[in-house]
């Protein structure tokens, strides 16, 4: 029995047969169990060495049980550590982490010169009214200067505004001079889109006003913007032009060097002036001042960041968009 038993428990392939051979051999209707149950019926010298013998064989049946058990368990271990084996030194999968589109870029940058030289930060609606967009800054009704902003109207008689001049009307009501302060912001014109042209781009706009600001201030604030962008060798230039709200206006351009080319070009970037009177009348200023200038960003991120398509800002392009990820 012993041997044959022995052989049995060796090989039982898993914990259960394992189970079911220990209940058979050394269960309560085992047969060690049987065996133990007949010695009652031999005499005392007989059930001495039988008994003997019956207990040896349960002991070593019980140690192959244990060494089979353990076996078991250890190839277990063994394939489960097999299956589940993780390879720890995979490179890991990246979160796709987005970045800062290029405009929000150049505006961070262009906020951080005029915060440097002492410029608040103000912001006004998209959706304005004839008065702040159009009338307060001097362009009388049916003026034809309108017809220079071509405008999107809304069915209530609002407008997208088609400048950042009205935050200049809206920050001169809610505040007193002297201040400098810069507005950045989206503008909407109803224009044919193409290359240079999008209904929607994005301006930025400067108003000083103090009690003997002038046009050398102006030009000394577009310098020091233009030097901060574009090097301190960079030069500007004023061109006389005419919007309603200032007077004189001027058009200003920068001299850069294309890193294309090599060349020093001049970059006509916007437009500025002095503070028309009637602009101060209309938002009941006296005995001041001041200046203004407004510039498209689109244009002068085209040429920083080597953009050769207005519509690459805004159709979400990731290949363009992607590009312009790193430090500013
Ligand atoms: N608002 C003008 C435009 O959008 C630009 C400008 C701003 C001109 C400030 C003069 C002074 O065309």
């Amino acid at each position: 029995l012993q041997k044959a038993a022995l052989e049995e428990i060796a090989s039982a392939a898993d914990q259960a047969a394992l189970q079911a051979l220990r209940v058979k051999l050394l269960g309560k209707k085992g047969v060690l169990t049987a065996q133990l149950k007949g010695l009652g019926a031999l005499s005392a010298e007989a059930r001495k060495t039988r008994g003997a013998a019956v207990n040896e064989t349960k002991r070593a049946l019980e140690a192959a049980f244990a060494a089979r058990r353990e076996a078991l368990e250890r190839e277990a271990l063994a394939r489960q550590l097999l299956s589940e084996r993780l390879d720890v030194t995979l490179p890991g999968v990246a979160f796709p982490v987005g970045g800062l589109h290029l405009l929000t870029r150049l505006t961070h940058r262009l906020l951080d010169v005029f915060r440097s030289l002492g410029y608040d930060v103000a912001v006004g609606p998209e959706l304005e009214t004839d008065d702040y967009n159009f009338r307060m800054l001097n362009f009388p009704d049916e003026h034809p200067a309108r017809d220079t902003q071509d405008t999107f109207w809304t069915e209530d008689g609002r407008l997208l505004r088609t400048h950042t001049s009205p935050v200049q009307v809206r920050y001169m009501l809610a505040h007193r001079p002297p201040f400098k302060v810069v507005a950045p912001g989206r503008v909407f014109r109803n224009e044919a889109v193409d290359v240079t042209h999008e209904a929607m781009f994005h301006q930025l706009e400067a108003l000083v006003v103090g009690e003997r600001v002038t046009m050398a201030d102006m030009h000394g604030a577009i310098l020091s913007m233009a030097r901060a962008l574009f090097g301190p060798e960079t030069k500007t230039r004023l061109q006389p032009t005419f919007f309603p709200f200032v007077e004189p206006g001027a058009e200003f351009a920068v001299w850069w060097t294309n890193p294309r080319t090599g060349r020093g070009e001049w970059l006509e970037l916007g437009g500025c002036g002095m503070v028309h009177p009637n602009v101060f009348k209309a938002v009941g200023y006296e005995n001041v001042t001041g200046f203004a200038f407004g510039f498209g960003l689109e244009r002068l991120a085209m040429v920083s960041y080597g953009v050769p398509d207005v519509r690459y800002f805004f159709n979400g392009d990731l290949r363009v968009l992607r590009q312009f990820r790193g430090p500013l």
